[in-house]
């Protein structure tokens, strides 16, 4: 039986040897669903628009891709331990992934801005805690430092290897449809997975016009300049100078594509569509693409063909902010009759 994983499925296009280890939960292989209800309210046709839903992955988030990768190769350089500043969801799959390596895990987090769900699996899998009071910015440039410092091997998107594990999602992609997208949409932070993907669909010889959102509030690439303050709902897209930030606008330019900007409200309405029209719950900088793809329908701007929108993370990563949402709850005795 071929194991399941990442390293599994696409060996030959990654860069593993016979002796490198292999630290995997079956990440990748993830549901390619279409979303006809989010097609129409996009005014194009059914089959258009197709969601792939990353939050599927073992720690409920793409970064078990690329972390997949970069463990293996950690515990392959003999690595003392891994490291990395993160947002949430990079610091989960990091602590999941060094747990099962039997590595240590040092994890940088922004104060107050982590979601819940996130937190909680850095506190679960044992990962040593290290609050920062400041940005994620700020919070990667001390990771950055003390990995150096302490030989530890810095698991951020500047590892070479998060991107090549990344770049998988594109060919499972490119393999669903049996042929490349059209127009490629997804979130954008640190752009290490706009990067990624590129790079896949490149490596498969393709060109899908690749089309990244950001949040109103941290837009650095929209804005062409860093943003010292970045503010938005979607915390994992909270960013304002992103390590990959030539690469980004290398992968929109060579394709012909865009980085937008979508508002926090935007955001949210995206969110509230994909749980209640097409059952699918993911976090809100998740939603940032589908948001995208409904604000350029309003300005007649819709790519035409067909739309993929990776759903980066699960919905249950970051519940306080889906208790937000107006919702009506009956409060009945137990046992009476209720009447609907
Ligand atoms: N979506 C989610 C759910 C994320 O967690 C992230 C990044 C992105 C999109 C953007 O991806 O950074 O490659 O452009 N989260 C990082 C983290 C920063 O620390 O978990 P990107």
């Amino acid at each position: 039986m071929r194991g399941s994983g990442i390293v599994a499925r696409w060996r030959s296009r990654l860069p593993v040897t016979a002796r490198t280890p292999i630290v995997t939960l079956g990440e990748g292989d993830t549901p390619l669903v279409r979303a006809d209800r989010a097609a129409a309210a996009a005014g194009k046709p059914a089959g258009s628009v197709w969601l792939k839903l990353e939050g599927c992955n073992p720690t409920g988030s793409f970064k078990d891709r690329g972390m997949a990768l970069a463990v293996s190769k950690a515990l392959e350089a003999r690595a003392t331990g891994v490291l990395c500043a993160s947002t949430g969801n990079t610091s989960a799959a990091a602590a999941a992934y060094a747990a099962r390596a039997g590595l240590r895990c040092v994890v940088f987090l922004p104060k107050g801005k982590v979601a819940a769900g996130k937190l909680a699996q850095a506190v679960m899998h044992g990962a040593e805690i290290v609050e920062v009071d400041g940005n994620f910015d700020q919070a990667l440039t001390m990771a950055a430092e003390t990995a150096t410092k302490r030989g530890f091997v810095l698991v951020n998107s500047s590892n070479p290897f998060r991107i090549e594990g990344q770049k998988t999602g594109a060919f499972e992609v490119v393999e669903a449809l049996g042929r490349a997208p059209a127009a490629h949409f997804m979130p954008v932070g640190n752009a290490g997975n706009i990067t990624a993907y590129w790079r896949g669909y490149r490596e498969l010889g393709t060109r899908p016009r690749m089309f990244g959102w950001q949040a109103a509030g941290a837009a650095p690439l929209v804005h062409g300049r860093p943003v010292r303050f970045p503010r938005t709902v979607a915390t994992a897209i909270r960013i304002g100078n992103p390590v990959s930030w030539a690469q980004a606008v290398a992968a929109r330019d060579e394709s012909r594509g865009a980085i937008g900007a979508v508002t926090d409200a935007e955001i949210l309405s995206a969110q509230r569509l994909l749980a209640r029209a097409e059952g699918v719950f993911c976090e809100p900088a998740s939603a940032a693409p589908l948001a995208g793809l409904l604000r350029l329908a309003r300005a007649g701007r819709a790519p035409s063909g067909t739309v993929v929108c990776v759903l980066t993370g699960h919905g249950l990563k970051d519940p306080e902010t889906a208790m937000k949402a107006k919702t009506k709850i009956r409060r009945v005795k137990a046992g009476g009759e209720f009447r609907l």
